[in-house]
């Protein structure tokens, strides 16, 4: 997924052209069959992979997660400037985007288990504050009390809340994202929503019933 190799349509909600996400759209597979590197793969290898990009890249085997759980982290962006810009610039004037201008994927960027973890973090900390020292010694944060540091830490603290709170497709409390309810109770699969009752819904459950609904019964 860092990349760029596998298309999931975790970012889109609908209304994707077909054959734009899973395997038809994802270089892995353009390569294995193009023969990459002259690399050629067995029938079952080749289905192997296919079948992994169509049913176990997504994850969570449920388009009920689309747009849930994501983690829109950005460092406090006076601090990034200050700080992180001159070395880490964005590789791309016309896309701007800070992550470009990290080797790391920015989903790695942060741990939002242990937020002060988090390799954003550690990476221009001192190796004796439990850094890691990679960012040359003039510039690096010396101590965890810096303010700056602490700036970036309480942006990935927010995050993690936020996270808490909104849950993800394997937490505890999950909801699944507004479209999939609205859509499952358009064909009927989700019974209309009751007034005050505290609506748990089971995905997988709602998933199974939606297909079993296309079953040819004569
Ligand atoms: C003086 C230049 C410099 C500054 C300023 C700097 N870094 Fe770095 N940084 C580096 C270098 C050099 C490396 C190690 C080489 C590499 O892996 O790219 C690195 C590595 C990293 C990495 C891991 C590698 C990667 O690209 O994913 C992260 C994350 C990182 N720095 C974050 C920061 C943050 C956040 C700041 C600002 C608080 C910062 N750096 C400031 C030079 C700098």
């Amino acid at each position: 997924m860092s990349r760029g190799y596998v298309s999931h349509g975790r970012d889109a909600n609908s209304n994707i052209a077909p054959r734009k996400i899973g395997s038809s759209a994802s270089r892995l597979m353009d390569n294995i069959l193009k023969r990459h590197k002259d690399v050629n793969l067995t029938q079952r290898e080749k289905d192997t992979v296919r079948l992994w990009i169509d049913s176990g890249a997504p994850y969570p085997a449920t388009y009920a997660a689309l747009g849930t759980g994501m983690v829109p982290f950005r460092p406090d962006k006076d601090v990034f400037k200050r700080l992180c810009l001159a070395c880490h610039a964005p590789r791309d004037e016309k896309k701007p985007k800070w992550t470009t201008g990290f080797k790391t994927h920015a989903d790695l960027l942060v741990n939002l288990t242990h937020p002060e973890r988090s390799l954003i973090l550690r990476a221009p900390l001192a190796r004796s504050a439990g850094g890691l020292g990679l960012c040359g010694k003039k510039l690096t944060f010396d101590t965890t009390e810096s303010p700056d540091y602490q700036k970036l830490l309480n942006g990935v603290r927010t995050i993690k809340q936020w996270l808490d709170t909104a849950r993800r497709f394997d937490m505890d409390g999950f909801r699944p994202n507004k479209h999939y309810v609205r859509e499952m109770r358009r064909y009927g699969i989700l019974p209309p929503p009751q007034d005050g009752a505290d609506e748990t819904i089971d995905v997988y459950a709602t998933d199974r019933a939606y297909w079993r609904s296309f079953w040819y019964v004569p």
